[in-house]
């Protein structure tokens, strides 16, 4: 079949839409139905998919995000290269809220999320280097300003860190806190897809400030102010995404015997 898209956007908080002229495509997957129906529509000249991971309307808490059929869904349509924009608190005081960061590590901290597609088989990818080399540096390389690198800690939510757990992230070196993305990176693995966050830093967690803690209208707000800024980013670094296979992040599941179906 011949890829309807082959570079998705998984749109976050404050991320509803990115594409003119989508058409719209119900995906139905073995998982069940993902966040929304997917749009694929052109940009930069790559046909680009579109879905935002909190369901159009917001409606879908980072837990209750049905991951697998997210990624299963635009690997269907034929994607191999995912772009991931979510929103983060900042733990180091070398970050601070407005800033866009690639991050280089994950560290995952949620606990009642589906993490794979294996069900049946010691099937073990290895994922000791999270994010595509290749889709994160086309995304540093769209702006002067982005900046490269750190450990981004998924927490399981919907509530925020509280001081002391905020605290012990930031003492552990850990630059980056979100909600989302985990399992989603590795999910990407497992489908052979290509796959970068970036972090739009919208508030700094409870432990690097002295104030009442995070305020879910601060993060809005921020992503509000920031929304075509990031836009304008994510349509450069897509003009600029290189050759999905010369990265080999398609080539880390060769060799195993995978138990799952990738479409
Ligand atoms: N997403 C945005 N800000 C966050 C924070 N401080 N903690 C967890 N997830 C977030």
């Amino acid at each position: 079949m011949t890829a309807l898209a082959d570079v998705a956007v998984i749109g976050g908080t404050g991320f509803y839409t990115f594409l003119e002229d989508p058409t719209d495509h119900v995906v139905d997957t073995p998982y069940g139905a993902p966040s929304a129906p997917v749009s694929v529509g052109t940009v930069a000249g790559r046909r680009v998919a579109f879905l935002p991971r909190h369901g159009r309307h917001h409606e879908l808490p980072p837990h209750a995000i049905n991951y697998r059929a997210n990624l299963w869904a635009l690997r269907s349509l034929g994607v191999r290269q995912v772009l991931a924009p979510c929103a983060v608190g900042g733990l180091s005081h070398d970050v601070a809220p407005g800033d866009v960061v690639v991050p280089d590590q994950l560290v995952d901290r949620t606990h009642r999320r589906v993490g794979s597609f294996v069900e049946t088989g010691a099937v073990h990818l290895p994922f000791a280097d999270p994010y595509c080399p290749g889709v994160s540096a086309a995304v540093a390389a769209a702006a002067p300003d982005i900046r490269v690198g750190g450990t981004m800690v998924v927490i399981e939510g919907p509530r925020f860190s509280t001081r002391a757990e905020s605290q012990h992230y930031a003492a552990q070196g850990w630059s980056l806190i979100n909600m989302t993305g985990s399992p989603e990176a590795a999910l990407a693995r497992e489908m052979r897809q290509c796959y970068a966050a970036i972090a739009l830093v919208t508030d700094m967690d409870a432990g690097a400030e002295h104030g009442a803690g995070v305020d879910q209208r601060e993060i809005f707000e921020l992503f509000r102010a920031n929304l075509e800024r990031l836009t304008g980013l994510l349509t450069t670094a897509i003009g600029h995404l290189p050759d999905p296979t010369g990265c080999g992040c398609e080539a880390w599941a060769d060799g195993l015997e995978l138990t799952y179906r990738i479409p």
